[in-house]
């Protein structure tokens, strides 16, 4: 497993394509701000941004120091800003000429200043990636695997729309490209709470052995959040939807760190090897009377908030769920009929995504009986334990078990076992970008996904669209915790809204 606070030691050029986009001024460039500050980033390394827009040097350099003033979590000054804007420079272009790759190369060759291992960044719509490799290897910008000087791509999400397209992408890099030098990205593996699932699974002798389905009732992984539509993200987001958004990586990679069984490592091999085992054993949970397997909802407007259809380049008419609720199942020894609940939205009430494992209640409900002193006892309290590893915000493991209330009578109420990132270590935690640059640029793919672990993700997801194809899209008021109708989904108790 990699660590941050090591120093890349190889030089490298770090190519972005779309470089004038949302995702290089929100996370890439702040990341790479950051590990330039912390000194984690190698002597000689540039970043060339690449983009069809009119830029040169020195305003793309502007257009990022606007950015990292508003988005840095590492305080800029202007002094540093000057420093790390002499490693930047522009490469105007179109992925569709062949000439802007040429010249692209011809600054690899003709300037011996400029690191030959080279980062691709592939900040780009999935459709255009396919385009982009083959042009990199018209113009001979690839090296050889495994050998020096490196070439490493990083090809963001979603890859591919479905299992179809992300084969045939997944072909098409491997044409010009060895899986060693793709790099998936999928930002929620670089969060620190991820990684520390496995710490906290396998460096402990006593939660490993209840987690299975003796002890487990079930889990419920949930990704909320408050923003809909800002920063113009309506066009790719009408196309594509929760299912595809969330489900189809973010949430199908915490479930397998989660429910995977102990990898004989932490290089990526081990790892990865695990993850698809589950991904493969994954399934839709059959419908049952009054609890189908999945809904899927789209916000109302309401409150000053605009309605999905109503949202900057969505289409009026728009049927994309920005809600998913499901019911899965892992069909192995140790999760057979746990059911799993997984739910994404937007416009819900607060941002917040955890993962709660609910324990089965006591096999003897002794409390059930008790009478204390002529009263009747409080047994509402009573509640089965339940371990949250909280992703964001506020990033702790929580573990809620029942304890006597400090009375004369046998009351048993919950509490909280907490333990808070913020309170042991009071220090920020790194962004996901951070770390995974950093291990891009090591060439550690741990926390990247393989190529057929992609096709398992996309594979489940077509599972899903067969399972719920009879599913009404049920609206629900921005703000609420999504369509009254994902109640249903749930076989137990409701859904954890807090
Ligand atoms: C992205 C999705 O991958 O993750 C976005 O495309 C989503 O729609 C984002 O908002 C959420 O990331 P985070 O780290 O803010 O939970």
């Amino acid at each position: 497993m990699p660590t941050l606070g090591v120093k890349v030691k190889e030089p490298v050029t770090f190519v972005i394509f779309g470089a004038t986009g949302d995702l290089t001024r929100r996370k890439l460039l702040p990341a790479l701000y950051t590990l330039f500050r912390d000194n984690a980033l190698p002597e000689a390394f540039d970043i060339i941004g690449f983009a069809r827009r009119k830029h040169d040097d020195r305003s793309f350099c502007e257009l990022m120091q606007d950015a990292l003033r508003e988005h840095s979590r590492t305080p800029v000054d202007d002094a540093s800003l000057a420093e790390f804007c002499s490693h930047l420079s522009y490469h105007r272009g179109d992925l569709s000429d062949p000439a802007a790759f040429k010249t692209l190369n011809e600054r690899f060759n003709g300037n011996d200043s400029l690191p030959a291992n080279r980062l691709f960044y592939l900040s780009i719509a999935a459709d255009l990636v396919e385009q982009t490799v083959s042009q990199m290897h018209a113009a001979e910008l690839i090296t050889q695997p495994k050998a020096s000087p490196w070439t490493r791509v990083v090809v963001e999400k979603p890859f591919g729309g479905d299992l179809q397209s992300a084969q045939v992408l997944n072909q098409i890099l491997l044409t010009h490209l060895d899986e060693s030098q793709i790099y998936r990205i999928d930002h929620y593996l670089g969060k620190e709470t991820v990684q520390n699932i496995l710490s906290f699974r396998f460096a402990n002798t006593i939660f490993e052995p209840v987690f299975n389905r003796t002890y487990v009732d079930h889990i419920e992984i949930t990704a909320a959040e408050t923003a809909g539509m800002e920063s113009g993200r309506g066009a790719f987001y009408d196309r594509t939807g929760a299912l595809r958004d969330m489900v189809a990586n973010h949430l199908f990679q915490l479930l397998c760190f989660v429910t995977m069984e102990p990898p004989d490592g932490l290089d990526a091999r081990a790892i990865r090897a695990e993850k698809i085992k589950i991904l493969h054993a994954l399934r839709p949970a059959a419908a049952l009377p009054g609890h189908p397997a999945g809904c899927f909802g789209q916000y109302t407007g309401g409150d000053g908030v605009p309605a999905f259809r109503e949202e900057d380049r969505v289409a009026p008419d728009s049927t994309t769920e920005t809600f998913a609720a499901l019911r899965m199942e892992i069909n192995n020894w140790r999760w057979a009929s746990v059911p799993i609940y997984l739910r994404t939205g937007k416009r819900m009430p607060k941002k917040s995504t955890e993962i709660a494992i609910q324990f089965r209640i006591p096999a003897m409900q002794l409390f059930q009986h008790v009478a204390c002193a002529g009263d009747v006892c409080d047994l509402t309290g009573v509640k089965p334990n339940t371990l949250i590893f909280r992703i964001q915000p506020d990033e702790g493991i929580f573990l809620q078990v029942s304890a006597k209330r400090p009375s004369m009578q046998l009351v048993v109420e919950g509490v909280d076992m907490d333990f808070s990132y913020s309170e042991k270590w009071n220090k920020e935690l790194p962004e996901a970008y951070e770390r995974l640059l950093l291990d891009a640029m090591r060439g550690d793919s741990t926390l990247f996904t393989r190529s057929d672990e992609v096709e398992a993700e996309w594979t489940v997801i077509e599972a899903i669209r067969n399972a719920t194809k009879d599913q009404p899209l049920a609206p629900y008021a921005a703000g609420s915790w999504g369509p009254p109708e994902a109640d249903a989904v749930m076989l137990s108790s409701g859904w954890k809204n807090e």
